[in-house]
């Protein structure tokens, strides 16, 4: 096509949903990381707000991205933008005219939509914006029903409900590239889900985070404290292949009280291979194994592709490791003695974070990535608190407020380099890599500020699966 010389200089407008706002960067650098690219803001980027315009992508790394993001609703190849009507035409009578006759030639088909952010607009008025558009040399057949080509007018009227200007703050014209993966958070919605636990993970932030994972094709991932293993779910959705353990006999073999309203026990089949084979991704389940986190069981050798976890905070499920307080009394041969019952131990969060740091930075490939939430008390967070090691560099940091004083954070961290023999003695040597020993009493500073009614109806919500 003669039109191709310039077709690869084109922005692009991301249109964004406007919840999880802090998950969005991440993730869309994640995904365009995939592919081999930067994230390149056009113009003066305001990271909050709904649209974005990115430069030096192609088509194809658009169409890649909005295959796997669920941040993003919608992209388009920008025809031309401006604070007023008038000054969007100007810019779109100025768009080569090359890039967009062939969308717009006799034997073509195509649709405009017109789509306002934070006002509603009436029929009439989006049909009058719509035909103030005649000036595009539009030569092609209008079909509503299934046209060739969706052009859209997005009109932004800023991001406070409370104050919704008379004219839009900026206005986009564009052609409709693709649409992101927003079905994903109804389609795996855990309210339909087969197999269910207290502290499942919502649908939405699992995607969010195998892509701030950047979950590959045919990648091992692995997650330590698996529970009903949605992070598996949504890893291979993404064709990774999954594995897990969980200290907990019951969540790994699918028994014991069901966590729905209306069903006393689980049933024959719940398990996390049946959740796969729910979505269709039953062929990428490796499988998942009893096994507490403070003590891996696994081969010392860079196995997997990405950790992807949420551990245990001690509110909806107990913190717990096998061992005792008293020395534990072992043969030389290894072997324990007839009378030694294995009972657990409290594992204090700290530990949780510091072993699941060590074991990631042994355990995965260099350039794989460790993503966990961390909970934490908001009066006492600062950067500081956020567990480090030499080995892996934090990419990114995300907060999701839980109440008004607690909230979790999405530590997204990539392995750069292998572990050394004085790696071990980084705390001794460098303070920052000290564990934060305040994050040990997260469970008392929850309950502390949050009054009884509160958790009663939020742990109501998380049984019946919202
Ligand atoms: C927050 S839940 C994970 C929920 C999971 N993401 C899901 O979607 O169901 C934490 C899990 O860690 C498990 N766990 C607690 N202590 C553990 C330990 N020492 N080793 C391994 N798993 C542990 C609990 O049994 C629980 O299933």
């Amino acid at each position: 096509m003669a039109t191709s010389v310039n077709r690869s200089c084109l922005t692009y407008l991301l249109h964004l949903a406007q919840d999880n706002l802090d998950f969005r960067l991440p993730e869309i650098k994640a995904l365009l990381a995939l592919r081999g690219k930067s994230f390149h803001p056009s113009g003066d980027f305001q990271e909050k707000t709904p649209f974005w315009c990115l430069d030096g992508l192609a088509e194809e790394d658009v169409r890649g991205v909005m295959a796997r993001s669920v941040c993003a609703k919608s992209a388009f190849e920008l025809w031309g933008h401006g604070q007023t009507h008038s000054e969007l035409r100007t810019s779109l009578l100025n768009y080569p005219s090359e890039n967009m006759s062939p969308f717009m030639h006799k034997d073509s088909t195509y649709r405009i939509n017109v789509y306002t952010f934070n006002k509603t607009l009436e029929f009439p008025d989006r049909i009058k914006r719509i035909d103030a558009m005649d000036y595009l040399p539009f030569e092609g057949t209008v079909s509503l029903k299934s046209p060739q080509h969706i052009f859209c007018l997005l009109e932004d009227y800023g991001t406070d409900p409370n104050d919704i200007p008379e004219h839009p703050n900026y206005i986009y014209f564009g052609r409709w590239i693709a649409d992101g993966q927003r079905e994903l958070i109804r389609s795996h919605s855990v309210k339909n889900r087969h197999f269910i636990g207290n502290t499942s993970m919502d649908a939405g932030l699992s995607f969010i985070m195998a892509n701030h994972a950047k979950v590959n094709e045919n990648d091992l991932v692995f997650d330590p404290f698996v529970g009903t293993g949605s992070l598996l779910v949504a890893c291979s959705h993404f064709r990774a292949y999954v594995c897990g353990t969980d200290i907990d006999y019951n969540t790994i073999h699918g028994r014991g009280r069901s966590s729905r309203k209306n069903q006393k026990w689980r049933g024959p089949d719940e398990n996390i291979r049946a959740n796969l084979r729910q979505y269709g991704t039953e062929e990428m389940y490796i499988d998942v194994m009893i096994s507490d986190a403070s003590k891996p069981v696994w081969r010392e050798a860079p196995l997997f592709d990405a950790i992807i976890t949420d551990p245990p905070y001690g509110i909806r499920e107990s913190t717990r490791r096998t061992g005792s307080h008293k020395d534990v009394t072992k043969h030389a041969d290894g072997i324990y003695l007839e009378s030694h019952v294995p009972v657990s131990q409290a594992y204090h969060l700290s530990d949780i974070f510091t072993d699941l740091l060590n074991f990631s930075a042994h355990h995965l490939v260099v350039g794989g990535r460790l993503v966990y939430w961390l909970p934490v008390y908001r009066p006492e967070y600062s950067e500081e608190t956020v567990p480090l090691h030499p080995c892996l560099r934090i990419l990114s940091n995300c907060e999701q407020t839980l109440s008004s004083h607690t909230s979790r954070r999405l530590i997204t961290m990539e392995k750069i380099r292998k572990p050394e023999e004085l790696d071990g003695l980084a705390q001794f040597a460098d303070g920052r890599f000290s564990p934060y020993q305040g994050h040990n009493a997260f469970r008392e500073k929850y309950f502390s500020g949050l009054n009884k009614r509160c958790i009663k109806e939020d742990n109501k919500a998380v049984v019946n699966g919202q």
